[in-house]
Formats: structure tokens, sequence, C-alpha cells
């Protein structure tokens, strides 16, 4: 047979081959197929990246891995409105020469081009690469590491708060050079707003929405939030580099948020606080754009459950994750709807034992897993946490009448925090660790059931990437030094609080230990970012079976 129509005939196959994978969904088909003539029939070939060129043109949101196990990953990335089939390839080397995994996968205008996929039956403590190609284009190579079957160390960062508007993403830069098995994200991935006057006024980076708003009501808008936010070069190099776990704070829908509620914004809008119909189209962007293996049903319409977040994620005997979702069930602030006095250092607010944080279901459902981790041997319980568990009075007057820094966290949700902490009293449950974000504040804290008064558990809290500190809201850093003081005097349960920096917080975890480490970046005002250095402002430790937070700090 001649050569030209032995390619011919291989050209005509690879077609039929593609075409009826698309068009039944029977990837395997694949699989049957050489990979580099499959991909030679795309324009480019397995045996060497340098072939393929690599294009934030096409796939301007770079690439992302989320939820890994030790079998399974979830892959992402975006084109720019191109629906040309995408061909994703996994391989166990950073040239691609084998691929373990490929499928074809279509973007949709009615995902936004995005494009999301689990990846299955992978080994456990592996290294693998990952790219999506059109032709000879290629995404940049994102890698991820699969979950040992029972690993002797962890070590990974915990982060949250990350206003483009802001800052310029320094710490993103230094975070993306850590050596680290994954990032845990506890929210505020976006800020629905672009110029708020009480905490963006800094403005170093201007953006448009697409409607001209300044605040994001509809999906257009919360979208073009996420493709902004990921556009930073310095973001998508932490994406493309670590897996993440993600879940998402008030930020993604609306400030202060609970269920479909929005106390700031959105009511002239939604002639109402209560705005459904956005919260659908913030919880739909939110999982359009990230790598998380969560269950989502684009047709429902009732906002919770259209979407369920929280999950849990298992590290053999040494650790579990599990992370709650503190924003779609919560019942509403205890004592109103408004700002100081109402959400913000409300004063002998009783209602706070009657509110729920998770709802019913997802409260359950946390418990259990508490026990069942304990149950399984598992030393270490981290909790994903969005808003901080920590008791935080604020003022306690000589008559006994108290008031909360902030009832939007824990404080306003008292009387159910105290059920979980009698549940690990009464279960014997040993060794559980919170880490939070929201607060845009480092804090450590030891947490205790006051009744009888007994330590339970521990909590740290990351500051914010780039969004404004508490100092920088009241104005003024040296009335909020104040204000720290009175805080670690009041609540003897707090080590240490500073809402002064930026930053990233990394947890190393081993069988007899967890270290901290607060790491702050020297600026967010420099555009140069790798001009920027990190600097280790705390180091903690906490003993297994103590619940005592040690300091550490050189
Ligand atoms: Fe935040």
């Amino acid at each position: 047979m001649n050569q030209n129509k032995k390619s011919e005939i291989d050209r005509e196959k690879r077609e039929f081959i593609l075409f009826l994978a698309k068009t039944t969904g029977a990837v395997w088909l694949l699989r049957f197929f050489p990979v580099s003539s499959f991909i030679s029939g795309m324009g480019c070939s397995t045996s060497s990246s340098r072939e393929t060129k690599i294009s934030y043109e096409l796939f301007p949101q770079s690439v992302a891995s989320g939820d890994v196990t030790q079998s399974s990953v979830v892959l992402w990335t975006r084109t720019a409105g191109d629906t040309s089939p995408i061909v994703l390839q996994v391989s166990e080397s950073k040239d691609f020469s084998s691929i373990i995994f490929q499928d074809v996968l279509t973007p949709k205008s009615d995902d936004d081009f995005t494009l999301k996929k689990k990846i299955e039956n992978l080994s456990s403590g592996k290294r693998y690469y990952y790219r999506f190609l059109k032709d000879n284009i290629s995404s940049p190579v994102g890698t991820f590491k699969t979950i040992e079957k029972n690993p002797e160390r962890i070590r990974f960062a915990f982060i949250s708060c990350q206003d483009y508007s802001n800052g310029f993403y320094s710490a993103f830069y230094h975070l993306s050079q850590e050596n680290i098995d994954f990032v845990v994200h506890l929210g505020d991935y976006i800020y629905e707003t672009i110029s708020s006057p009480t905490f963006q006024y800094a403005q170093l980076r201007q953006f448009e929405l697409p409607s001209g708003r300044k605040t994001a009501y509809d999906l257009n808008d919360y979208r073009a939030l996420y493709k902004i936010y990921r556009s930073d070069r310095y973001l998508q190099a932490v994406h493309e580099r670590f897996p993440f776990y993600i879940i998402w704070d008030d930020h993604e829908f609306a400030n202060d948020s609970a269920q479909t509620l929005s106390p700031d914004n959105g009511k002239d809008f939604y002639n109402s606080l209560y705005q459904p119909e956005r919260r659908l189209y913030a919880s739909r962007a939110w999982y359009e754009y990230m790598p998380a293996d969560v269950y989502f049903d684009p047709k429902e319409q009732n906002p919770l459950k259209q979407i369920k977040i929280y999950r849990k994620f298992e590290f053999g005997t040494l650790m579990r994750l599990i992370m709650t979702d503190e924003r779609l069930y919560r019942s509403e602030h205890p004592c109103g709807e408004g700002a100081f006095g109402q959400r913000y250092l409300a004063t002998n607010c009783e209602n706070i034992n009657k509110t729920t944080m998770l709802g019913q279901e997802q409260f359950d459902w946390f418990l259990k897993e508490l026990e069942n981790s304990h149950k399984d041997g598992v030393i270490w319980k981290i909790h994903g946490n969005e808003v901080c568990i920590s008791q935080m009075i604020f003022v306690k007057s000589d008559s006994g009448q108290i008031s909360y820094l902030n009832l939007d966290q824990w404080d306003g949700y008292a009387g159910e925090r105290q059920e979980i902490f009698k549940f690990i009293k009464e279960k014997q449950i040993k060794n559980y660790v919170a880490v939070t974000g929201d607060l845009h504040t480092f804090v450590a804290g030891e947490l205790y059931d006051f009744d009888p008064k007994e330590k339970v558990g521990v909590e740290f809290t990351a500051t914010s990437i780039t969004s404004s500190n508490l100092g920088s809201l009241l104005r003024s850093a040296e009335l909020f030094e104040q204000v720290e003081k009175n805080l670690l005097e009041l609540n003897r349960n707090l080590k240490f609080f500073n809402s002064h920096y930026h930053g990233y917080a990394i947890c190393e975890v081993t069988r007899d230990e967890i270290i901290v480490e607060f790491w702050r970046v020297s600026s967010i005002e420099e555009p140069e970012v790798e001009k920027t250095e990190k600097i280790l402002l705390k180091k903690f430790r906490v003993r297994r079976d103590t619940n005592t937070i040690e300091d550490l700090t050189p």
C-alpha cells in the first residue's frame, strides 16, 4: 500500500474513532487506538513536548487540579471561547513520553468554556503531569501527587481572602515555591464587589464588570470575577504546581451572607435582602471555575439543593480533612443584620444559642465524621473551617455585659459550637485542629468548652492573601493595636492575634506533632512581586494529645 493511501486510511480511522468517542461518550475507544497516531492526527506529538506550543491565549486561566485522593483527581481548564475538541492527557513523565490517560472534552458556552474531568484509577503516592491540547497548542503543564496510602508526613498550606483589587499576589509568588503537598483554600476566592468604599479603597488593580455595575448580581459578572482573578500568573502558578481542596466563604456570593440572604448589597437590584436567583448564579460560577469534586445540579432551582460542597478527605491514619460549608445552610445573624451593634460588637445577644452554622444535615454529618475518624484510629482531625471558631469577646463590662467582636463567626452560633465541643469531650475525640480563614488576621487559639472548662482542640487562622486587614478597616493601625491587646487580655484562649500582615500559613503534620508557620509577605503594593520577601512571623507546635499551642518562633 502506498504511504499516502495508508495515511489517508489512518486519518479516516482517527476521525471515525474521535467521532464515535465524542458522540457516544465512549472515550474508552481512544485507548484502542495508538495514542501517538491519535495525537499526530491532532497535529502534535507525544514524543516531545518541545513540539507543542504553550498558549495562554487559548487557555487564559491556565490549569488547575483539586480534590486529589489516593486514586483520583479533578483536572480543570478553560478555553477562551474556543469550542473545538480539547484533548486532556495525563502522564507520569514531564515530557509526556508515555500517556496513561487521555480523553476528549468539548468546551461549551453553557459552562463558560470551562472543562472539568475527574480522573480515576491512579496509583497512590505518585506524581503525575497533565495538559490540555488543541492541535499542537498546549495549555501550561500542571502537576499533582496522589495521596499515599498511609503517609507519615503531610505538609500543606492554608489560605483565604484574595481580593484582587486590594493588592498584588506576592503571597502566591512565594507560595508557588514552597515545598508542600497541597493547598487548602478556605474561601473568599473572589469578592463580589470591585470597589467597596469600606474595604476596597486601595484600588491597586482596577477592573470593570461586564454589566458596568460595581457589584456582581448576575452569572456573567460572577464568571468575569473568576476569569479576572485567575488571570494572575502567580495564582495560576500555585494552581499549576499544587492540587487544591477548596470551600467558599461569603464573598463568593455576598458579604456576611446566610443562605440566600445578602445583608449588605443587592437590595436595590433584587428588591429584597433575600436573593435566591443571585445565590444560584454565584454557586454556579463557583462550581464552573473550581477544580472540586462536588455535587451540582444546573437545573435545580432551590439554592440549598443545587450544590453540596462539604466533604472529607482521608490521609491514612495520619489525618483526615473535614471541610464544612458555613454559608449555605446557616441561620441569619442572631442580633440582626445591621453592621455595628448587630453583626459586630453586639451586646448581650442571647440568640447566639439558637442559631445554626451548619444546618441539621451537615451538623449530623460533621459529628459523624469526627467520630468515624476517631474510630478509624486517625490521629489528626483537621477541620477546613470558614469562619473563626475561637471565642473573641471584645468588651466585658463590670456588670458582666459581653459584646463579641463579630457575630458572623462562630461566636454568633455559640450554642451549636458548644454542642460540637461537648460531643468531642463525650466521645473522647483527640487532636481536633481547625484551620480557618475569613478574618484577614493571623490567629492562634486553644479551643475551650467552658462547662466545665476543658480544652477540646486548637485553631489556627491564616491571614488574607491581599484583602484588607482589620486595622485598615478602622483606618488606624495604632487603634487596632490597642484592640488586639484587649482581645488577648479578654480571651485567654487566644495565644496570638495579628491583623497587620498578608500571607499564608503552612501546616506540617506528623504522628507526634503538628507545626504551623505563619508566613507574611513584605508588601502587597509592589507590582513586581519577585522583589518582595517572605518573612516568618510565627511558628507554633501542638504535640499529639495535648491541645496546647507552644510558641517555637526563633
Ligand atoms: Fe475575606
